[in-house]
Protein backbone atom coordinates (compact mmCIF):
# COMPACT_ATOMS: atom_id res chain seq x y z
CA UNK A 1 0.00 0.00 0.00
CA UNK A 2 1.11 3.47 -0.62
CA UNK A 3 0.94 6.59 1.09
CA UNK A 4 -1.50 7.81 -1.14
CA UNK A 5 -3.57 4.24 -0.40
CA UNK A 6 -3.43 4.74 3.08
CA UNK A 7 -4.30 8.29 3.41
CA UNK A 8 -7.47 7.73 0.99
CA UNK A 9 -8.44 4.44 2.40
CA UNK A 10 -8.64 5.63 5.98
CA UNK A 11 -10.49 9.45 5.19
CA UNK A 12 -12.64 6.78 2.78
CA UNK A 13 -13.15 4.23 5.76
CA UNK A 14 -14.52 6.80 8.09
CA UNK A 15 -16.65 9.17 5.81
CA UNK A 16 -18.49 5.43 4.69
CA UNK A 17 -19.30 5.38 8.94
CA UNK A 18 -21.06 8.69 8.79
CA UNK A 19 -18.26 11.08 9.07
CA UNK A 20 -17.18 14.15 7.39
CA UNK A 21 -14.16 14.44 5.79
CA UNK A 22 -12.44 17.91 6.96
CA UNK A 23 -9.07 19.19 4.80
CA UNK A 24 -5.96 19.59 7.09
CA UNK A 25 -5.58 23.06 9.04
CA UNK A 26 -2.61 25.42 8.74
CA UNK A 27 0.33 24.48 10.68
CA UNK A 28 0.44 27.65 12.64
CA UNK A 29 -2.47 27.84 14.93
CA UNK A 30 -4.41 30.41 15.89
CA UNK A 31 -5.14 32.11 19.28
CA UNK A 32 -2.84 29.59 20.83
CA UNK A 33 -0.27 29.24 23.71
CA UNK A 34 1.86 27.21 21.36
CA UNK A 35 3.74 27.59 18.14
CA UNK A 36 2.89 24.52 15.87
CA UNK A 37 -0.08 22.58 15.46
CA UNK A 38 1.04 19.11 16.94
CA UNK A 39 -2.46 17.22 16.86
CA UNK A 40 -5.22 16.62 14.74
CA UNK A 41 -7.66 18.39 17.29
CA UNK A 42 -6.37 21.30 17.55
CA UNK A 43 -8.97 22.99 15.21
CA UNK A 44 -11.57 21.24 16.62
CA UNK A 45 -10.68 22.80 20.23
CA UNK A 46 -13.92 24.93 20.62
CA UNK A 47 -16.25 22.19 19.60
CA UNK A 48 -14.54 19.71 21.66
CA UNK A 49 -15.06 22.28 25.17
CA UNK A 50 -18.80 22.00 23.83
CA UNK A 51 -18.70 25.41 22.30
CA UNK A 52 -20.29 26.14 18.16
CA UNK A 53 -18.17 24.66 15.94
CA UNK A 54 -16.21 27.13 14.17
CA UNK A 55 -15.32 26.08 11.14
CA UNK A 56 -17.87 26.98 8.88
CA UNK A 57 -19.20 23.60 6.39
CA UNK A 58 -18.67 21.32 9.33
CA UNK A 59 -21.86 20.83 11.53
CA UNK A 60 -21.05 17.36 12.03
CA UNK A 61 -20.46 15.76 15.36
CA UNK A 62 -18.85 13.09 13.63
CA UNK A 63 -15.29 14.29 11.82
CA UNK A 64 -12.38 12.43 10.08
CA UNK A 65 -8.66 14.08 8.80
CA UNK A 66 -5.31 13.92 7.75
CA UNK A 67 -3.53 16.40 9.47
CA UNK A 68 -0.36 18.34 8.74
CA UNK A 69 1.53 18.37 11.71
CA UNK A 70 5.08 19.84 13.60
CA UNK A 71 6.38 19.01 16.65
CA UNK A 72 9.73 20.89 17.58
CA UNK A 73 10.34 19.21 21.12
CA UNK A 74 12.05 15.88 20.24
CA UNK A 75 14.28 17.78 17.71
CA UNK A 76 17.55 15.61 19.16
CA UNK A 77 15.49 12.45 18.93
CA UNK A 78 15.06 13.08 14.47
CA UNK A 79 17.00 10.39 13.24
CA UNK A 80 15.53 6.94 15.23
CA UNK A 81 12.80 5.60 13.56
CA UNK A 82 9.83 6.87 14.58
CA UNK A 83 10.48 10.46 15.16
CA UNK A 84 10.31 13.64 12.59
CA UNK A 85 9.27 17.31 12.65
CA UNK A 86 6.68 17.50 10.26
CA UNK A 87 4.55 14.19 10.64
CA UNK A 88 1.20 13.29 9.39
CA UNK A 89 -1.63 12.25 11.75
CA UNK A 90 -4.79 10.70 10.50
CA UNK A 91 -7.99 10.73 12.67
CA UNK A 92 -11.39 10.56 14.13
CA UNK A 93 -13.77 12.25 16.39
CA UNK A 94 -17.06 12.21 17.83
CA UNK A 95 -17.89 15.04 19.55
CA UNK A 96 -20.02 15.22 22.57
CA UNK A 97 -21.34 12.15 23.01
CA UNK A 98 -25.08 11.72 23.83
CA UNK A 99 -28.05 9.83 22.20
CA UNK A 100 -28.01 10.49 19.15
CA UNK A 101 -25.23 7.90 18.46
CA UNK A 102 -22.13 9.79 18.87
CA UNK A 103 -19.79 7.56 20.30
CA UNK A 104 -17.04 7.23 23.06
CA UNK A 105 -15.06 4.35 24.21
CA UNK A 106 -16.70 1.33 23.18
CA UNK A 107 -17.34 3.15 19.45
CA UNK A 108 -13.19 4.07 19.04
CA UNK A 109 -11.69 0.91 20.18
CA UNK A 110 -14.28 -0.62 17.58
CA UNK A 111 -13.81 1.29 14.94
CA UNK A 112 -9.69 1.32 15.24
CA UNK A 113 -9.59 -2.14 15.54
CA UNK A 114 -12.07 -2.92 12.53
CA UNK A 115 -9.74 -0.26 10.42
CA UNK A 116 -6.06 -1.91 11.31
CA UNK A 117 -7.55 -5.70 10.94
CA UNK A 118 -9.73 -5.87 8.11
CA UNK A 119 -8.74 -2.92 6.30
CA UNK A 120 -5.00 -2.35 6.49
CA UNK A 121 -4.66 -6.18 7.33
CA UNK A 122 -2.32 -6.09 10.48
CA UNK A 123 -2.48 -9.36 12.81
CA UNK A 124 -4.22 -8.52 16.32
CA UNK A 125 -2.21 -10.89 17.77
CA UNK A 126 0.72 -7.87 17.45
CA UNK A 127 -1.50 -5.18 18.34
CA UNK A 128 -0.47 -4.73 22.17
CA UNK A 129 -2.73 -1.85 24.47
CA UNK A 130 -1.98 0.70 27.16
CA UNK A 131 -4.34 2.36 29.43
CA UNK A 132 -4.79 4.63 32.22
CA UNK A 133 -4.06 2.99 35.60
CA UNK A 134 -5.64 6.56 37.37
CA UNK A 135 -4.70 9.01 39.57
CA UNK A 136 -6.14 11.23 42.71
CA UNK A 137 -8.15 13.00 40.44
CA UNK A 138 -8.71 10.62 37.64
CA UNK A 139 -10.07 6.98 38.13
CA UNK A 140 -8.33 4.18 36.50
CA UNK A 141 -9.93 3.39 32.96
CA UNK A 142 -11.43 0.22 33.70
CA UNK A 143 -13.83 0.61 30.96
CA UNK A 144 -11.26 0.42 28.15
CA UNK A 145 -9.91 -3.05 29.72
CA UNK A 146 -13.14 -4.40 29.42
CA UNK A 147 -13.89 -3.54 25.85
CA UNK A 148 -10.23 -3.96 24.77
CA UNK A 149 -10.99 -7.59 26.47
CA UNK A 150 -14.21 -7.69 25.05
CA UNK A 151 -12.71 -7.41 21.52
CA UNK A 152 -10.99 -10.56 21.85
CA UNK A 153 -7.51 -8.65 23.11
CA UNK A 154 -5.99 -11.06 26.06
CA UNK A 155 -5.60 -9.32 29.63
CA UNK A 156 -2.13 -9.78 29.90
CA UNK A 157 -1.56 -7.79 26.34
CA UNK A 158 -3.35 -4.62 28.21
CA UNK A 159 -0.84 -2.63 29.98
CA UNK A 160 -1.70 -0.23 32.39
CA UNK A 161 0.38 3.26 32.67
CA UNK A 162 0.49 6.79 34.45
CA UNK A 163 -0.35 10.41 33.67
CA UNK A 164 2.82 10.46 31.49
CA UNK A 165 1.60 8.22 28.98
CA UNK A 166 -1.87 7.76 29.41
CA UNK A 167 -3.15 11.11 29.95
CA UNK A 168 -3.18 13.25 26.88
CA UNK A 169 -3.51 17.08 26.61
CA UNK A 170 -3.48 19.51 27.04
CA UNK A 171 -2.11 20.97 23.68
CA UNK A 172 -0.40 24.17 26.49
CA UNK A 173 -0.59 24.08 29.69
CA UNK A 174 -4.32 24.47 30.51
CA UNK A 175 -7.49 23.20 28.29
CA UNK A 176 -9.31 19.89 27.46
CA UNK A 177 -7.78 17.04 28.14
CA UNK A 178 -8.56 13.08 29.04
CA UNK A 179 -7.41 9.40 29.47
CA UNK A 180 -5.80 7.92 26.65
CA UNK A 181 -5.69 3.99 25.30
CA UNK A 182 -2.48 3.36 22.95
CA UNK A 183 -2.36 1.01 20.33
CA UNK A 184 0.98 -0.45 20.06
CA UNK A 185 2.17 -2.61 17.45
CA UNK A 186 5.01 -5.54 18.17
CA UNK A 187 7.66 -5.74 15.21
CA UNK A 188 9.23 -8.45 16.65
CA UNK A 189 12.02 -9.68 18.20
CA UNK A 190 14.85 -8.37 15.99
CA UNK A 191 13.74 -4.76 17.18
CA UNK A 192 13.85 -5.78 20.86
CA UNK A 193 16.18 -6.06 23.77
CA UNK A 194 15.46 -9.32 25.05
CA UNK A 195 14.13 -8.13 28.46
CA UNK A 196 11.68 -9.97 30.61
CA UNK A 197 9.70 -6.79 31.16
CA UNK A 198 9.57 -5.49 27.77
CA UNK A 199 6.54 -4.10 26.48
CA UNK A 200 4.60 -1.11 25.19
CA UNK A 201 6.87 2.12 26.22
CA UNK A 202 9.86 -0.21 26.84
CA UNK A 203 12.99 1.73 28.53
CA UNK A 204 15.73 0.00 27.08
CA UNK A 205 14.15 -0.72 23.22
CA UNK A 206 11.58 0.46 20.12
CA UNK A 207 10.43 -3.16 19.69
CA UNK A 208 6.96 -1.86 20.11
CA UNK A 209 5.80 1.07 18.45
CA UNK A 210 2.73 3.20 19.49
CA UNK A 211 0.80 3.67 16.26
CA UNK A 212 -2.96 5.10 17.52
CA UNK A 213 -3.95 7.13 20.26
CA UNK A 214 -7.35 7.01 21.37
CA UNK A 215 -8.47 9.77 23.35
CA UNK A 216 -11.18 10.40 26.02
CA UNK A 217 -11.77 13.65 26.05
CA UNK A 218 -13.68 14.63 29.53
CA UNK A 219 -11.82 17.27 31.20
CA UNK A 220 -10.03 21.00 31.04
CA UNK A 221 -7.02 21.05 33.21
CA UNK A 222 -7.16 24.56 35.07
CA UNK A 223 -3.76 27.38 36.00
CA UNK A 224 -4.01 25.28 38.98
CA UNK A 225 -3.72 22.01 37.42
CA UNK A 226 -7.07 20.42 38.49
CA UNK A 227 -9.30 18.99 36.21
CA UNK A 228 -12.63 19.85 36.05
CA UNK A 229 -15.58 17.88 33.97
CA UNK A 230 -16.32 18.97 31.07
CA UNK A 231 -20.09 18.87 30.02
CA UNK A 232 -19.83 17.05 26.92
CA UNK A 233 -17.76 13.59 26.55
CA UNK A 234 -15.97 13.21 23.11
CA UNK A 235 -13.49 10.97 21.35
CA UNK A 236 -10.14 12.32 19.42
CA UNK A 237 -7.78 10.06 17.81
CA UNK A 238 -4.47 10.51 16.28
CA UNK A 239 -2.85 7.82 13.77
CA UNK A 240 0.83 9.07 12.94
CA UNK A 241 0.92 8.02 9.17
CA UNK A 242 4.97 7.95 9.19
CA UNK A 243 4.41 5.15 11.59
CA UNK A 244 1.71 3.15 9.70
CA UNK A 245 3.03 3.34 6.29
CA UNK A 246 6.59 1.64 7.71
CA UNK A 247 4.41 -0.75 9.25
CA UNK A 248 2.61 -1.53 6.17
CA UNK A 249 5.47 -1.59 3.55
CA UNK A 250 7.22 -3.63 6.15
CA UNK A 251 10.11 -1.25 6.95
CA UNK A 252 12.09 0.06 9.85
CA UNK A 253 11.25 3.12 9.13
CA UNK A 254 9.30 5.51 7.35
CA UNK A 255 12.92 7.13 5.91
CA UNK A 256 12.52 3.39 3.98
CA UNK A 257 8.82 4.38 3.03
CA UNK A 258 7.49 6.09 -0.33
CA UNK A 259 7.24 8.81 1.72
CA UNK A 260 10.77 9.48 1.88
CA UNK A 261 12.76 7.31 -0.60
CA UNK A 262 13.46 9.79 -3.47
CA UNK A 263 15.10 12.06 -1.20
CA UNK A 264 17.12 9.26 0.31
CA UNK A 265 18.22 8.56 -3.08
CA UNK A 266 18.75 12.17 -4.16
CA UNK A 267 20.85 12.83 -1.02
CA UNK A 268 22.80 9.57 -2.02
CA UNK A 269 23.75 11.63 -5.01
CA UNK A 270 24.22 14.59 -3.52
CA UNK A 271 27.21 13.62 -0.85
CA UNK A 272 29.50 11.03 -1.71
CA UNK A 273 28.25 8.73 1.37
CA UNK A 274 25.38 5.48 0.81
CA UNK A 275 22.50 5.61 3.13
CA UNK A 276 23.45 1.73 4.42
CA UNK A 277 26.98 3.93 6.38
CA UNK A 278 25.11 6.99 7.05
CA UNK A 279 21.41 6.25 8.24
CA UNK A 280 21.42 8.47 10.91
CA UNK A 281 22.59 11.74 8.69
CA UNK A 282 20.44 10.58 5.87
CA UNK A 283 17.30 10.94 8.40
CA UNK A 284 17.90 14.17 9.95
CA UNK A 285 18.66 16.08 6.33
CA UNK A 286 15.57 14.55 5.00
CA UNK A 287 13.63 15.20 8.17
CA UNK A 288 14.72 18.60 8.10
CA UNK A 289 13.85 19.39 4.47
CA UNK A 290 10.71 18.08 4.62
CA UNK A 291 9.97 20.23 7.69
CA UNK A 292 11.41 23.13 6.24
CA UNK A 293 9.52 23.33 3.26
CA UNK A 294 6.00 22.43 5.01
CA UNK A 295 6.96 25.63 7.45
CA UNK A 296 8.20 28.07 4.55
CA UNK A 297 4.91 26.70 2.26
CA UNK A 298 2.82 28.21 5.38
CA UNK A 299 4.98 31.53 5.06
CA UNK A 300 7.57 31.08 7.84
CA UNK A 301 11.10 32.85 7.30
CA UNK A 302 14.21 32.10 9.31
CA UNK A 303 14.84 34.44 11.83
CA UNK A 304 15.60 34.49 15.54
CA UNK A 305 12.05 34.26 17.10
CA UNK A 306 9.36 31.41 17.47
CA UNK A 307 8.58 29.52 14.05
CA UNK A 308 11.40 31.59 12.29
CA UNK A 309 13.73 29.89 14.95
CA UNK A 310 12.74 26.82 14.79
CA UNK A 311 12.99 26.87 10.60
CA UNK A 312 16.40 28.06 10.67
CA UNK A 313 17.53 26.00 13.20
CA UNK A 314 16.16 22.59 11.12
CA UNK A 315 17.30 24.24 7.80
CA UNK A 316 20.89 24.74 9.59
CA UNK A 317 21.12 21.82 11.18
CA UNK A 318 20.63 19.96 7.68
CA UNK A 319 23.27 21.84 6.26
CA UNK A 320 25.78 20.84 8.68
CA UNK A 321 24.82 17.07 8.55
CA UNK A 322 25.45 18.07 4.89
CA UNK A 323 28.56 18.26 5.31
CA UNK A 324 29.41 15.30 6.94
CA UNK A 325 27.92 13.20 4.03
CA UNK A 326 30.12 15.68 1.68
CA UNK A 327 27.64 17.00 0.16
CA UNK A 328 28.49 20.52 -2.08
CA UNK A 329 26.85 23.42 -1.23
CA UNK A 330 23.73 24.53 -2.34
CA UNK A 331 22.70 20.39 -2.43
CA UNK A 332 19.60 21.41 -0.42
CA UNK A 333 17.53 22.72 -3.80
CA UNK A 334 17.29 19.36 -5.44
CA UNK A 335 16.34 17.85 -1.76
CA UNK A 336 13.71 20.39 -1.64
CA UNK A 337 12.48 19.81 -5.29
CA UNK A 338 12.04 15.72 -4.84
CA UNK A 339 10.31 16.48 -1.77
CA UNK A 340 7.96 18.86 -3.31
CA UNK A 341 7.26 16.13 -5.98
CA UNK A 342 5.85 13.81 -3.15
CA UNK A 343 3.63 16.04 -2.07
CA UNK A 344 2.46 18.32 -4.51
CA UNK A 345 -0.59 16.50 -5.09
CA UNK A 346 -1.72 16.34 -1.60
CA UNK A 347 -1.04 19.66 -0.51
CA UNK A 348 -1.71 21.80 -3.36
CA UNK A 349 0.04 24.92 -1.27
CA UNK A 350 4.05 23.23 -1.56
CA UNK A 351 3.24 23.47 -5.75
CA UNK A 352 2.05 26.79 -5.15
CA UNK A 353 4.86 28.10 -3.44
CA UNK A 354 7.87 26.01 -4.72
CA UNK A 355 9.75 28.87 -6.18
CA UNK A 356 9.60 30.99 -2.65
CA UNK A 357 10.41 28.04 -1.25
CA UNK A 358 13.61 27.47 -3.21
CA UNK A 359 14.20 30.53 -2.97
CA UNK A 360 14.11 30.99 1.30
CA UNK A 361 16.06 27.68 1.15
CA UNK A 362 18.91 29.05 -1.38
CA UNK A 363 19.41 32.24 1.03
CA UNK A 364 19.28 30.62 4.18
CA UNK A 365 22.15 28.14 2.40
CA UNK A 366 24.10 30.91 1.18
CA UNK A 367 24.10 33.09 4.92
CA UNK A 368 24.80 30.13 6.77
CA UNK A 369 27.38 29.10 4.46
CA UNK A 370 29.33 32.15 5.44
CA UNK A 371 29.09 31.13 9.26
CA UNK A 372 30.48 27.91 8.10
CA UNK A 373 33.52 28.73 6.30
CA UNK A 374 34.58 30.94 9.54
CA UNK A 375 33.83 28.30 11.74
CA UNK A 376 36.12 25.75 9.49
CA UNK A 377 39.02 28.30 9.54
CA UNK A 378 38.91 28.72 13.14
CA UNK A 379 38.64 24.57 13.78
CA UNK A 380 41.29 23.88 11.76
CA UNK A 381 43.47 26.71 13.27
CA UNK A 382 42.27 25.23 16.98
CA UNK A 383 43.99 21.62 15.46
CA UNK A 384 46.87 23.43 14.19
CA UNK A 385 47.72 24.55 17.75
CA UNK A 386 47.77 21.12 18.75
CA UNK A 387 51.04 19.49 18.26
CA UNK A 388 51.11 16.28 16.63
CA UNK A 389 49.92 13.08 18.17
CA UNK A 390 48.45 14.93 21.30
CA UNK A 391 44.63 14.43 21.56
CA UNK A 392 42.64 17.88 20.67
CA UNK A 393 40.98 18.44 24.24
CA UNK A 394 37.33 18.32 24.33
CA UNK A 395 36.57 21.29 25.93
CA UNK A 396 38.03 23.02 22.56
CA UNK A 397 36.06 20.44 20.61
CA UNK A 398 32.98 21.39 22.64
CA UNK A 399 33.90 25.33 22.41
CA UNK A 400 33.57 24.75 18.34
CA UNK A 401 30.79 22.95 18.67
CA UNK A 402 29.04 25.57 20.52
CA UNK A 403 29.87 28.69 19.05
CA UNK A 404 29.44 26.95 15.52
CA UNK A 405 27.10 24.28 15.84
CA UNK A 406 29.70 21.92 14.49
CA UNK A 407 28.52 18.14 14.86
CA UNK A 408 31.17 16.37 16.72
CA UNK A 409 31.80 14.02 13.71
CA UNK A 410 32.47 17.04 11.64
CA UNK A 411 35.30 17.93 14.33
CA UNK A 412 36.50 14.53 14.04
CA UNK A 413 36.55 14.60 11.02
CA UNK A 414 39.00 17.51 10.19
CA UNK A 415 40.81 16.40 13.27
CA UNK A 416 41.68 13.27 11.51
CA UNK A 417 42.40 14.80 8.55
CA UNK A 418 45.04 16.69 10.59
CA UNK A 419 46.33 12.92 11.93
CA UNK A 420 44.67 14.21 15.58
CA UNK A 421 42.33 12.70 17.64
CA UNK A 422 39.51 14.19 20.07
CA UNK A 423 39.16 13.62 23.05
CA UNK A 424 35.72 12.24 22.72
CA UNK A 425 35.29 11.65 26.92
CA UNK A 426 36.00 15.13 27.97
CA UNK A 427 33.41 15.97 24.84
CA UNK A 428 30.65 14.26 26.27
CA UNK A 429 31.23 15.23 30.03
CA UNK A 430 31.42 18.99 28.63
CA UNK A 431 28.10 18.35 26.36
CA UNK A 432 26.29 16.14 29.65
CA UNK A 433 27.05 19.78 31.86
CA UNK A 434 25.57 21.76 28.96
CA UNK A 435 22.45 19.79 28.52
CA UNK A 436 21.81 20.16 32.44
CA UNK A 437 22.10 23.74 32.25
CA UNK A 438 19.69 24.40 29.37
CA UNK A 439 17.44 21.30 30.41
CA UNK A 440 17.08 23.67 33.79
CA UNK A 441 16.03 26.30 31.42
CA UNK A 442 13.77 24.43 29.04
CA UNK A 443 11.80 26.79 27.24
CA UNK A 444 8.42 24.54 25.97
CA UNK A 445 7.84 26.61 22.90
CA UNK A 446 11.10 26.06 21.80
CA UNK A 447 10.80 22.69 22.75
CA UNK A 448 14.28 22.94 24.22
CA UNK A 449 17.71 21.33 23.93
CA UNK A 450 19.07 24.32 21.03
CA UNK A 451 22.77 25.01 21.04
CA UNK A 452 23.62 27.08 23.35
CA UNK A 453 25.91 30.34 23.03
CA UNK A 454 28.61 31.33 25.98
CA UNK A 455 28.02 34.81 24.30
CA UNK A 456 24.78 34.80 24.99
CA UNK A 457 25.35 33.65 28.18
CA UNK A 458 27.58 36.44 29.71
CA UNK A 459 24.90 38.67 27.76
CA UNK A 460 22.22 37.90 30.51
CA UNK A 461 24.47 38.19 33.47
CA UNK A 462 25.17 41.62 32.30
CA UNK A 463 21.08 42.09 31.62
CA UNK A 464 20.80 40.84 34.90
CA UNK A 465 22.87 43.63 36.68
CA UNK A 466 21.30 46.32 34.03
CA UNK A 467 17.95 45.72 35.28
CA UNK A 468 18.44 45.64 38.86
CA UNK A 469 20.56 48.91 38.77
CA UNK A 470 17.81 50.72 36.33
CA UNK A 471 14.80 48.92 37.96
CA UNK A 472 16.32 48.10 41.44
CA UNK A 473 17.04 45.58 43.68
CA UNK A 474 13.33 44.10 43.57
CA UNK A 475 14.37 42.16 40.39
CA UNK A 476 14.92 38.81 40.75
CA UNK A 477 15.63 36.22 38.31
CA UNK A 478 12.90 33.93 37.33
CA UNK A 479 13.96 31.99 34.50
CA UNK A 480 16.46 31.76 31.90
CA UNK A 481 17.23 29.90 28.68
CA UNK A 482 19.38 30.52 25.95
CA UNK A 483 19.87 29.26 22.63
CA UNK A 484 22.13 29.63 19.55
CA UNK A 485 20.25 32.33 18.29
CA UNK A 486 18.78 34.54 21.23
CA UNK A 487 18.81 34.83 25.37
CA UNK A 488 15.16 34.89 27.09
CA UNK A 489 15.44 36.58 30.60
CA UNK A 490 12.28 36.38 32.86
CA UNK A 491 12.47 38.42 36.11
CA UNK A 492 9.65 39.32 38.77
CA UNK A 493 8.28 42.79 38.01
CA UNK A 494 4.93 44.24 38.58
CA UNK A 495 4.46 46.25 35.11
CA UNK A 496 5.24 46.37 31.35
CA UNK A 497 8.73 48.36 31.37
CA UNK A 498 8.71 51.83 29.75
CA UNK A 499 10.16 52.23 26.11
CA UNK A 500 12.71 54.62 27.86
CA UNK A 501 13.78 52.14 30.76
CA UNK A 502 14.43 49.38 28.13
CA UNK A 503 16.92 52.21 25.95
CA UNK A 504 18.74 52.44 29.57
CA UNK A 505 18.74 49.26 30.00
CA UNK A 506 19.99 48.17 26.68
CA UNK A 507 22.29 50.74 26.78
CA UNK A 508 24.40 50.40 30.01
CA UNK A 509 24.49 46.59 28.61
CA UNK A 510 26.24 48.32 25.42
CA UNK A 511 28.79 50.29 27.37
CA UNK A 512 30.17 47.32 29.92
CA UNK A 513 30.09 45.58 26.31
CA UNK A 514 32.32 48.69 24.71
CA UNK A 515 34.35 48.58 28.29
CA UNK A 516 36.22 44.83 26.93
CA UNK A 517 35.75 44.00 30.43
CA UNK A 518 37.60 40.43 31.17
CA UNK A 519 34.88 38.04 32.82
CA UNK A 520 36.22 35.76 35.39
CA UNK A 521 36.04 33.03 37.34
CA UNK A 522 36.52 32.08 40.64
CA UNK A 523 35.53 28.85 42.57
CA UNK A 524 34.72 29.24 46.37
CA UNK A 525 32.38 27.87 49.34
CA UNK A 526 28.74 28.41 48.30
CA UNK A 527 28.35 30.53 51.43
CA UNK A 528 31.30 32.99 51.04
CA UNK A 529 29.74 33.64 47.69
CA UNK A 530 26.39 34.86 49.45
CA UNK A 531 28.37 36.67 51.51
CA UNK A 532 30.44 38.35 48.64
CA UNK A 533 27.11 39.38 46.69
CA UNK A 534 27.46 36.71 44.39
CA UNK A 535 23.74 36.85 42.58
CA UNK A 536 22.21 33.25 42.63
CA UNK A 537 18.98 31.84 41.08
CA UNK A 538 16.87 30.69 43.60
CA UNK A 539 15.13 28.08 42.09
CA UNK A 540 18.05 25.65 41.91
CA UNK A 541 20.06 23.68 44.67
CA UNK A 542 23.78 24.92 44.54
CA UNK A 543 26.71 22.41 45.52
CA UNK A 544 29.03 23.64 48.67
CA UNK A 545 31.92 24.64 46.17
CA UNK A 546 30.52 26.76 43.36
CA UNK A 547 31.66 29.05 40.14
CA UNK A 548 31.24 32.85 40.71
CA UNK A 549 31.38 34.72 37.20
CA UNK A 550 32.31 38.48 37.78
CA UNK A 551 32.57 41.18 35.19
CA UNK A 552 34.42 43.92 36.88
CA UNK A 553 32.22 45.04 39.88
CA UNK A 554 29.36 44.96 37.90
CA UNK A 555 28.17 41.59 38.26
CA UNK A 556 28.55 38.92 40.17
CA UNK A 557 27.01 35.23 39.76
CA UNK A 558 27.03 31.85 41.01
CA UNK A 559 26.65 29.73 37.92
CA UNK A 560 27.67 26.93 36.05
CA UNK A 561 29.32 28.89 32.64
CA UNK A 562 30.48 28.78 30.10
CA UNK A 563 31.03 32.66 29.63
CA UNK A 564 33.08 34.59 26.69
CA UNK A 565 36.49 35.40 27.66
CA UNK A 566 35.57 39.20 27.50
CA UNK A 567 33.03 41.36 26.76
CA UNK A 568 34.10 42.49 23.85
CA UNK A 569 33.39 39.72 22.31
CA UNK A 570 29.63 39.97 22.32
CA UNK A 571 29.22 42.54 19.86
CA UNK A 572 26.15 44.38 19.99
CA UNK A 573 23.44 44.20 22.23
CA UNK A 574 19.92 44.15 21.30
CA UNK A 575 16.41 43.51 23.27
CA UNK A 576 13.65 42.30 20.98
CA UNK A 577 10.90 41.50 22.83
CA UNK A 578 9.61 42.59 26.33
CA UNK A 579 6.64 41.00 27.75
CA UNK A 580 4.36 39.22 30.36
CA UNK A 581 5.56 36.05 31.58
CA UNK A 582 3.04 35.31 34.30
CA UNK A 583 1.62 37.25 36.93
CA UNK A 584 4.08 39.69 38.33
CA UNK A 585 6.71 38.14 36.03
CA UNK A 586 8.02 39.56 32.77
CA UNK A 587 10.36 38.56 30.62
CA UNK A 588 12.56 39.64 27.79
CA UNK A 589 14.07 38.62 24.78
CA UNK A 590 17.45 39.40 23.44
CA UNK A 591 19.85 39.01 20.86
CA UNK A 592 23.26 39.88 20.05
CA UNK A 593 23.98 41.48 16.77
N1 LIG B 1 -4.62 14.16 20.09
C1 LIG B 1 -4.07 12.86 20.25
C2 LIG B 1 -2.61 12.80 19.94
O1 LIG B 1 -2.06 13.74 19.41
C3 LIG B 1 -4.83 11.88 19.46
O2 LIG B 1 -1.98 11.82 20.21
Amino acid sequence: MTSKELRKKFLDYFEKNGHKIVPSFSLLPINSSVLFTTAGMQQFTSHLQGKDNPIKGFNSQHLTSCQKCFRSDDIEEIGDDTHHSFFEMLGNWSIGQNEKGEYFKQGAIEYALDFLINELGLEKDKLYITIFKGNEDIPKDNESINIWQGQGIEREKIKEFGEEDNLWGPVGETGICGSCSEIYYDRGQKFGCGKKECGPNCQHCKRFVEIWNLVFIEYAKDENKKYKLLNQKSVDTGMGLERIISILQNKPSAYETDLFVPIIQEIEKQGDKKYQDEKKNFRIIADHVRGSIFLISEGVLPSNIEQGYILRRILRRAIRYGKIIKAEPQFLIPLAKKTIDIYKDIYPEIALKQADILTVIQKEEEKFEKTLEKGLIETTSVIDSYVDGEDISGKAAFDLYQTYGFPIEMIKELADEHNKKVDKKEFEQELKKHQEISRAGKDKKFGGGGKFSPKLHTATHLLHSALRQILGEKVQQMGSDITEERLRFDFSFERKLLPEELKQIENLVNEKIKQNLPIKEQKMDYKKAVELGALAFFKEKYPDIVSVYSINNFSKEICAGPHANKTSELGKFKIIKEKSSSAGIRRIKAILE
